[in-house]
């Protein structure tokens, strides 16, 4: 069997390096685009594929991602029905998401935006101190990310269904659900997958729902965001600062009004990363099922999106 690495964004022999391509058990890497005989690539690692590039595999079987969205994959023309994606739960992945948001919760929750224009200014002022009960926080997803996160801060969280929820996390699913858990939620932090239902879900809506000066932690995909929405909120002051992580368009084009807002943190779509080992695990769990002609773990529903 051999696999294709797939990528318009990313140099992938390059990112995943020696170790990954050496523990790729009896199976050959070659790059997309491939000119040789494609009869026997059943697999594909990919991200960010360019929209013709699955045409050139009609044997493919397996799609895996390296990260834990699929997104982009789906959003592939040439990904034909049938072809299982498969998608990396790395729990060293949501430990790292988990430390970023908890980063941002409590910069919000201590004010640390208004410290840092206090300290610009030598302004000794004492601000109110506030604890983390005091300041509640929602999590659009409650999947392998957003539970990790939930066990780490005390949380609401939204999901599409219904969840049993540990002790001291409240659950919420659905729009009535969605409405309920925004009119307690002073951080909202995004945790979604990109579907048509959550493209767009953060607008001025889902903004004017939630506590005046509230904050957005943005760390699902950017597509999620309704960028002149956001900047209105702030200009309004219904909220107060945004953390954004992800964007429609990446790298985040030069002057783009994010960058240089007082209020808006960015980072790189950097708030954590899957590990090599954990693609590695996945595409060898990819490979084991396909050969023995079971579904792979990790395959996405292609229906749902996610
Ligand atoms: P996951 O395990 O698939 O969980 C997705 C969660 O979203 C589930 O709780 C699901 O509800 C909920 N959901 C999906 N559609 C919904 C809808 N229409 N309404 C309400 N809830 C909905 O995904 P994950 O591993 O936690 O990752 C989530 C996302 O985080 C990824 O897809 C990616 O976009 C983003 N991400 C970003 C970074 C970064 O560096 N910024 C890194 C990793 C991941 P159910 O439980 O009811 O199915
Ligand atoms: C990163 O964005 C991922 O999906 O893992």
């Amino acid at each position: 069997m051999r696999c294709v690495l797939v990528s318009k964004s990313l140099d992938l022999r390059g990112y995943l390096g020696a170790q990954f391509l050496r523990a790729a058990d009896r199976i050959e890497i070659v790059s997309h685009p491939h000119h040789g005989p494609a009869t026997d690539i059943r697999l594909a690692v990919a991200w960010h594929p360019p929209d013709d590039a699955f045409d050139h595999y009609p044997h493919l079987q397996a799609v895996c991602s390296i990260g834990a969205g699929v997104d982009n994959i789906l959003a592939c023309p040439s990904l034909r029905p049938g072809v299982e994606v498969i998608r990396v739960v790395d729990p060293a992945q949501a430990q790292m998401m988990s430390g970023f948001v908890a980063w941002h919760v409590i910069g919000h929750q201590r004010r640390f935006a208004t410290y840092q224009a206090q300290q610009r200014e030598e302004r000794w002022q004492r601000l109110a101190l506030r604890r983390a009960q005091d300041v509640p926080v929602g999590i659009l997803g409650f999947g392998e990310i957003g539970r990790t996160v939930a066990t780490d801060l005390p949380v609401m969280a939204w999901s599409r269904t219904a969840k049993e929820t540990p002790p001291g996390i409240s659950g919420f699913d659905g729009t009535a659900g969605l409405d309920a858990m925004l009119g307690q939620t002073e951080v909202l932090v995004n945790l979604l997958p990109l579907t048509p239902e959550t493209r767009g879900i953060l607008n001025r809506t889902t903004f004017a729902r939630m506590y005046r000066g509230s904050y957005l932690i943005q760390v699902g995909r950017g597509e999620h965001l309704v960028e002149a929405d956001l900047l209105a909120a702030l200009e309004s002051g219904q909220l107060a600062g945004a953390a954004l992580d992800v964007f429609s368009a990446e790298p985040l084009a030069p002057r783009h009004p994010f960058w240089r807002h007082p209020r808006i943190v960015v980072t790189p779509h950097d708030a954590c990363e899957v590990s090599v080992e954990a693609i590695g695990a996945t595409f060898r769990a990819t490979a084991e099922a396909i050969r023995a002609g079971r579904r792979p773990p990790h395959s996405i529903d292609r229906e749902r999106g996610y």
